[in-house]
């Protein structure tokens, strides 16, 4: 990664394993170079971090290059927004004097997240025997309404109060009534507990009833009117701000391996979560993109249930997620740790067209004697050196590991590669040639000074 300064027009950040890889320290980063930064899928199931000044911020929703001031930050047409998700975040920057006027702009084609989607999240992952560990935040039954086209509801519509409650007067029946199925399912034998992180709604019946539709509604058409000085045609606003020679940062949420299409289904989240959902999900031409910066760990996590076959399920796994503080940003679930798995991320970098490495969290390896970079992966005696389309075959890989010598040294100070252990660039050096990419920065530490740049 160049250092700030030497920047690209059009640049991309994207995860190359099971999200959480620090994109937002990335993007935090780049976003001196840009104008403007776009979020394109997800919603609030993303946590991006940033440490700035001794504040940590966290955002899900909002765009992370927001907390620089030249930054206008874009949620394009592809996310769910949960309004008052939204507007809790603009309110928390401002708190602390960032100033959210004027500098952002919400897709009116964004589908929005309803408190009853969030409530189907959370009974079909009781309901099922495969549950997948989502977050609870509704992202999936909001995007399947989205692609089924009947009951959905974008966020140009909160702007219209007696239009919205028509549309939900004709939804929440049907909604009340597959609540009322997924409930009996949820009851009848699930062995998860239900998640404190969801909200809980009233009984599926009281959800359709007169009074529910029209406090629905009064809810939502407020949101809207607060957002409305942000919701706007951000298609038309990135192909303005390209013509007019800004430069964007488009940031995506999770990372590759949770690609609806091509991560490891159906332990996935439900939208393209790598590069190849940029253009869908914001209507701004993929092809023009000049850079692709694809951020990975030093090691492998993972939160939520799926084939990992580099996890650690023993003191390494403990280790590093004690020195990673390995916990998830949304729910606090504790995240799976492994080794780094090369394997899976030439496979991500091949899907994302990415350009170079930023490899980060690397501090978290000191003390360890002895590191593992997964090379392959064996099944049943046969060795794979490409990553299965089969999450079955997934399942069974056990991974073929190189074994490199650790560093007992803390990293947190090092400013320079030459000043790292001798085993750390060895580490670095072997990691960039098995992926088949350079490596552009090297992160040891949450802060913006614990950056390493290389070109
Ligand atoms: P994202 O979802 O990809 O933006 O990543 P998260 O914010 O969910 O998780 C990354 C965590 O690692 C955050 O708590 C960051 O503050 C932290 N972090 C970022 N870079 C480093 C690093 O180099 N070393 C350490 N120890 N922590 C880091
Ligand atoms: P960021 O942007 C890590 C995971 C969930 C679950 C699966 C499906 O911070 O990297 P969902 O709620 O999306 O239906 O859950 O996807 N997941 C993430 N894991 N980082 C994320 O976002 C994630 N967003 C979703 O844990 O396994
Ligand atoms: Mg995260």
């Amino acid at each position: 990664m160049t250092s700030p300064g030497l920047s690209s027009r059009v640049t991309c950040v994207v995860g190359l394993q099971w999200g959480d890889e620090a994109k937002g320290k990335v993007v935090d980063l780049l976003s001196q170079e840009h104008d403007v930064v776009v979020r394109f899928n997800g919603g609030a199931n993303a946590g991006h971090t940033v440490v700035w000044n001794g504040h940590t911020f966290k955002f899900s929703l909002l765009p992370t290059g927001l907390l620089h001031p030249h930054v206008v930050g874009v949620i394009g047409n592809g996310v769910v927004v949960s309004p008052p998700q939204l507007l809790k975040e603009i309110e928390a920057l401002q708190q602390v004097g960032i100033e959210v006027r004027g500098r952002l702009l919400v897709s009116d084609r964004a589908h929005v997240v309803f408190p009853y989607h969030q409530e189907e999240d959370r009974l079909r992952e009781q309901g099922t025997t495969q549950p997948i560990g989502t977050t609870g935040r509704g992202i999936g039954p909001c995007y399947q309404d989205k692609v089924g086209r009947n009951y959905a509801i974008r966020v140009g519509e909160l702007l219209d109060e007696a239009h919205l409650e028509r549309r939900l007067r004709e939804i929440l029946p049907h909604k009340s009534r597959w609540l009322a199925t997924f409930s009996s399912r949820a009851e009848c034998g699930s062995a998860n507990p239900s998640r404190a992180d969801t909200p809980q709604m009233g009984s599926s019946g009281e959800l359709s009833s007169d009074k529910a539709v029209r406090e629905l509604a009064s809810t939502y058409a407020a949101y809207g009117r607060k957002l409305q000085p942000w919701i706007g045609d951000t298609v038309r606003f990135l192909h303005q701000a390209y013509q007019q020679g800004k430069r964007l940062l488009f940031e995506t949420a999770q990372g590759c391996l949770l690609d609806v299409d091509h991560g490891t289904y159906p332990f996935v989240t439900s939208s393209n979560s790598s590069t190849t959902g940029l253009w869908s999900g914001s209507g701004f031409p993929a092809r023009y993109l000049e850079r692709v910066v694809g951020v990975v760990k030093a090691y492998t996590t993972r939160v939520g249930a799926g084939p990992f076959p580099t996890e650690l399920d023993n003191h390494l796994g403990d280790y590093i997620r004690r020195r990673g503080k390995e916990y998830g940003t949304v729910t606090g679930r504790p995240r799976r740790c492994g080794w780094f798995d090369a394997v899976a991320v030439r496979y991500t970098a091949q899907i994302s067209a990415a350009d170079e490495l930023a490899v980060m969290l690397l501090d978290v390896l000191s003390g360890l004697d002895e590191l593992a970079i997964c090379v392959a992966y064996e099944v049943n005696g046969e060795l794979f050196a490409e990553f299965p389309s089969d999450p079955e075959i997934l399942l069974r890989c056990r991974p073929v590991y190189e074994r490199l010598p650790g560093w007992k040294q803390e990293l947190g100070q090092v400013q320079r590669w030459a000043d790292l252990p001798k085993e750390a660039r060895h580490y670095l050096d072997r990691l960039s040639e098995l992926v088949g990419l350079p490596i552009g920065c090297v992160s040891v530490g949450p802060a913006r000074e614990q950056t390493i740049f290389l070109t």
